[in-house]
């Protein structure tokens, strides 16, 4: 038998056998109903991009030090040849890219936008870590406003608790500006140095390329020396203007209620950042693992090659994430639900009169019929197991009068409707 790719899930409908909630069609149905209440309510309008970018996109735009180049690239290849494309590690730069490509500066400013899709890493599989894995995105471009930032956390923050989670903690911190990042580089840079024997490989080229990424190491020998060194954290070396605008961020979210906590030393995986960067954790995936990360990007269009520069704010959710999280919290999803009709025919000669009712039926509300004859008890059975709110079968008693007997299947309770009045019926009990 071939079977699916290692890192990647079949996402099935409900019932299905060993089903994790994680692969649950109606789950990953229902995170999308309720991202784009909360996000179309703050006038953020939906974008889709392809699922496969120019490799230079994503190198310029996440960054050649980022484990996400280095290490975990889908490359396409097609008639045997590297397509120059690859398969999109996350929505932010194609977002712009489409932003930039498009003219959508038209469009005013702020400009929200939200999407939701599958992203791509070639990634050590375990709990929660895919290889396609699914993300909602949202971006705010054309701002650079501290309030952008404010109202993109605070929109995470409403999806979580739309969905009932409980048990979410917001981690906010700044990288602060271009030279404060560098700042800090050049400190990190002096105190690892004398300890570069004792670091990894990996970050033995991080000290060259961006010191940051060591503090996000998750070698057991880097985070010993990280321990050992007492390093100071990024926000002692955040600049006024940066350090202005992150105590606004934060004054606007104790307004509004919004809790977090300030991480002195956040890192994230991505090189876009600068300013405002924050993280979403839950228990119930584990401390490494995050729900959702943002932060903002005022430099990222200019580095695809923009003209000017397009202040940027953003955010992503890993779905798969915030379900083992609904999991965890012991959070159900609306069960699937059946259709307010259910007919079959009791003899072949009628099969046809069950599926033209039937059709006509859902000009109103959801019905379903047999394809094949069957008897009423096992109509009513099959009926129920599909979660039917009404169930008819229909014969020659039936046609001939031309009515059925819709039998309510909660409540027992029987109604003759002629064929004619159906749909009225659905209309008012479905
Ligand atoms: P990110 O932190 O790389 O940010 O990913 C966002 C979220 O996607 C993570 O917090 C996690 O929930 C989920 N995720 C990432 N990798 C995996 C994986 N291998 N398996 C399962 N879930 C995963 C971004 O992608 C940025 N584009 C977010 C952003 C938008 N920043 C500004 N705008």
């Amino acid at each position: 038998m071939v079977k699916r790719p290692k890192g990647t899930k079949d996402h099935l409908p409900a019932g299905s056998p060993g089903l994790s909630p994680d692969a649950a069609a109606s789950a990953h149905a229902h995170i999308h109903r309720i991202a784009a209440q909360v996000l179309e309510r703050a006038g953020a309008q939906f974008i889709a991009t392809p699922m496969f970018e120019e490799a230079d996109l994503v190198q310029r735009g996440v960054g050649g030090s980022t484990d996400i180049v280095r290490k975990e690239m889908f490359t396409v290849y097609y008639a045997g040849e590297h397509g120059g494309y690859v398969l999109r590690p996350e929505g932010t730069a194609p977002i712009v890219r489409a932003y930039l490509e498009n003219g959508l500066k038209q469009l005013g400013a702020p400009l929200k936008l939200w999407t939701h899709g599958p992203m791509f890493r070639a990634e050590n599989v375990q709990k929660g870590r895919l290889r396609q894995f699914h993300q909602v995105d949202y971006e705010c471009l054309g701002s650079s406003d501290a309030l952008a930032d404010a109202e993109a956390i605070a929109l995470m923050w409403d999806i979580v608790t739309a969905l009932g989670l409980k048990g979410v903690s917001i981690q906010l911190g700044s990288i602060g500006d271009p030279q404060d990042r560098a700042a800090y580089n050049e400190y990190l840079r002096g105190l690892f140095t004398p300890h570069l024997e004792g670091l990894s490989e990996d970050s033995k080229d991080r000290l060259t390329r961006n010191p940051m990424r060591i503090l996000d190491s998750k070698s057991e020998s880097d985070q010993a020396i990280i321990a050992e060194l007492s390093v100071r954290p990024m926000l002692d070396f955040l600049g006024a203007e940066a350090a202005a605008h992150f105590e606004q961020v934060r004054q606007h979210l104790t307004d509004w209620g919004v809790p977090f906590e300030t991480d002195p030393s956040i890192v994230r995986g991505l090189d876009y950042y600068r300013r405002t960067a924050w993280e979403l954790h839950h228990q119930g995936i584990g401390a490494k693992s995050a729900l959702g990360g943002g932060g903002r990007y005022d430099g990222l269009a200019q580095e695809l090659g923009a003209k000017d520069e397009v202040p940027g704010i953003g955010w992503a959710f890993g779905i798969e994430r915030i379900l083992l999280a609904m999991e965890d919290e012991g959070l159900s999803f609306p069960a699937a639900v059946g259709p307010a009709l259910y007919l079959a025919a009791l003899d072949d000669e009628h099969v046809a009169l069950v599926a033209a009712l039937a059709r006509q039926a859902r000009q109103v509300a959801g019905a379903d019929f047999s394809f094949r004859r069957r008897g009423a008890g096992q109509a009513f059975k099959e009926a129920d197991r599909r979660g039917a709110r009404w169930a008819a079968v229909i014969g020659s008693n039936e046609a001939a009068q031309q009515r059925l007997t819709l039998k309510n299947l909660s409540s027992g309770e029987q109604v003759a409707v002629p064929f004619d009045g159906l749909n009225i019926f659905l209309k008012e009990n479905a």
